[in-house]
């Protein structure tokens, strides 16, 4: 694994902001930066992000496993789909998201779609409980979801739309939006 000219001297700075001795500190930073530019985090490039911060690997695998917006398998091309199950969308419908999921893309989490242009997981509260229930695609926020709503942004990801993020259903919207199931 390599950073790229740029990243790495991105990298470099980013590590300059901490004090001697304190360069493990960068490790957040760094391993986004990482997964940014290989799609998600291989071992090499964990490997090299801990090389370069003086670090053991087993340390930053630490870091990398315990946040979920490090993905430690490959992704969907078009999108990685975090279906939140924690307890507001939970009881609001996640296993809905999650069945809608396992029948589009695969059976079981981090496991890349037929065509490869999607991969899911459950993940932990991302903090849109009001809107529950919810999923992150990409960096954006889908609430108010329901399954049959989840399928057309499913499709419409596939088509190359990228569909309006937010609340879906119209629970909150002035006019309901076309998932109001
Ligand atoms: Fe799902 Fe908080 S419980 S966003």
């Amino acid at each position: 694994f390599a950073f790229t000219p740029a990243n790495q001297a991105w990298a470099e700075a980013q590590i300059t902001k901490y004090p001697e001795g304190r360069q493990a500190s960068a490790i957040i930073p760094l391993l986004w930066r990482a997964q940014e530019q290989e799609g998600w985090l291989t071992r090499p490039a964990i490997e090299g992000v801990a090389d370069m911060l003086g670090m053991a690997y087993m340390r930053a695998v630490e870091v990398a496993s315990f946040y979920f917006m490090f993905q430690l398998h490959p992704v969907g091309s078009v999108a990685n789909i975090q279906v939140c199950g924690t307890t507001s969308c939970m009881i609001c419908g996640a296993e809905d998201l999650v069945a809608v999921c396992r029948e589009k893309i695969a059976d079981k989490p981090h496991t890349l779609s037929a065509d490869g242009k999607f991969s899911w997981e459950e993940v932990e509260c991302l903090g849109a409980c009001a809107n529950a229930p919810m999923a992150q695609i990409g960096k954006d926020y889908y609430e108010d979801l329901s399954a049959r709503r989840l399928g057309e942004i499913i499709d419409e990801l596939a088509a190359g739309k990228v569909p309006t993020p937010g609340p879906q259903t119209g629970r909150f919207a002035s006019e309901p939006a076309s998932g109001l199931t």
